[in-house]
């Protein structure tokens, strides 16, 4: 049995800390708006995930030195724009051997930095092993134990696979993978495209397109990922084309519903509100922007999505998407 923190009360971090509790581990869970923790602990259920029983056993606390002292595991379930902040202020409770796990999908805007960066950087001088945890995962399907898959990357093979260990059970294959750079930046890249196709189904048009925008998406995540030195493999996987799929597909994703409302006329700002939570896509546009500077590399779909959020009319970026050869900014 592992003793494990998870630092984030939304969807994920409610799903994966009932899941952890249920494989028999002992958790307890933070989150920085005490009431949200007092809401799980009393209906035993998350308002997000109404589907969802929360079993009885659960730690709850808004106090982050009882939810880091002494744990095996800590698991980063905030959104990306909050990792920086919860992990410099859990950096003084974070024991040297305890493995800390993101699960978070983002890409720090000002330093380009994946989520396991952030963390390291944020705690100092660390000799912590790093695990990114990421793939095809819906909160509201792993809350229910429906079938799932996802990846455990890491540099440290080690604590890569007591990730595995302690996560996997007969409703969650996880897969091990060291390309962490690749898992990381899959997934944070894949909201963009799901934004995308999300986009083309708000304007009304069909499966062949959105088909087109996820095939090429997937190329263009990949051409960046190439230039930055990950694995080709990792976006031909689970973490890569998988995670694609069911974010630019599923009726669970925001970041698809988030594109929806943005074909369908509303601004990047009614779109979020209308979704009720953090839409990651919307958060990682400005560092891929950057990133395909830094390496040079076209990322058309991308490019088109942030010229939406900033006002463009979407049937127009679409259709130069569709249409005709990008032609660079
Ligand atoms: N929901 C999923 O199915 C899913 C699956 C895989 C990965 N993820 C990733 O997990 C991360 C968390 O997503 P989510 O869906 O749980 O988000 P969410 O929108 O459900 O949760 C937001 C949570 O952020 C926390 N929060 C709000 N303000 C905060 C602050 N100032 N400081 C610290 N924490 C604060 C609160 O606990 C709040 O509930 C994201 O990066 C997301 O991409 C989500």
């Amino acid at each position: 049995m592992a003793t494990i923190g998870i630092l984030g009360a939304g969807t994920w971090g409610t799903a994966l800390a009932r899941l952890l509790y249920l494989n028999g581990h002992s958790v307890t869970i933070w989150s920085a708006i005490p009431a949200e923790l007092e809401t799980m602990q009393q209906t035993h259920r998350h308002p997000k995930l109404p589907g969802v029983e929360i079993p009885d056993g659960l730690r709850y606390t808004p106090d982050l030195c009882t939810a880091c002292s002494g744990t095996d595991l800590l698991v980063f379930a905030v959104p990306s724009v909050f990792i920086r902040q919860v992990a410099a202020a859990a950096a003084p409770y974070i024991a040297p051997e305890t493995i800390l796990v993101s699960v978070a999908k983002g890409i720090e805007p000002e330093t380009f930095f994946s989520m396991t960066d952030v963390i390291r950087d944020a705690i100092g001088e660390t000799a912590n092993p790093l695990v990114a945890l990421s793939g095809p995962t819906h909160a509201e399907e792993v809350g229910v134990d429906l079938p799932t898959t996802i990846v455990s990357a890491s540099d440290d093979p080690a604590a890569a696979e007591t990730v595995q260990r302690v996560f996997s059970n007969p409703f969650l294959r996880t897969y091990t993978n060291s390309d962490v750079r690749g898992v990381e930046l899959c997934g944070a890249m894949k909201n963009i495209i799901a934004l995308a196709a999300g986009v083309s189904d708000g304007i009304g048009y069909g499966d062949n397109a959105k088909a087109a925008l996820i095939t090429r998406g997937m190329v263009e995540i990949a051409r960046l990922g190439e230039a930055m030195g990950c694995d080709r493999a990792t976006f031909y996987g689970l973490a890569g084309i998988g995670d694609l799929i069911v974010t630019a597909t599923s009726r669970h994703s925001r970041n698809n519903r988030a594109g929806y409302l943005l074909g369908a006329g509303r601004t990047a700002e009614q779109a979020v509100q209308e979704v009720g939570m953090v839409v990651e896509g919307l958060n990682a546009l400005p560092a891929a922007l950057g990133l395909s500077k830094r390496y040079n590399v076209e990322l058309p779909i991308t490019f088109g999505v942030n010229e939406i959020v900033h006002g463009a009319d979407p049937k127009t970026i679409v259709n130069r998407l569709m249409n005709r050869a990008y032609k660079g900014e």
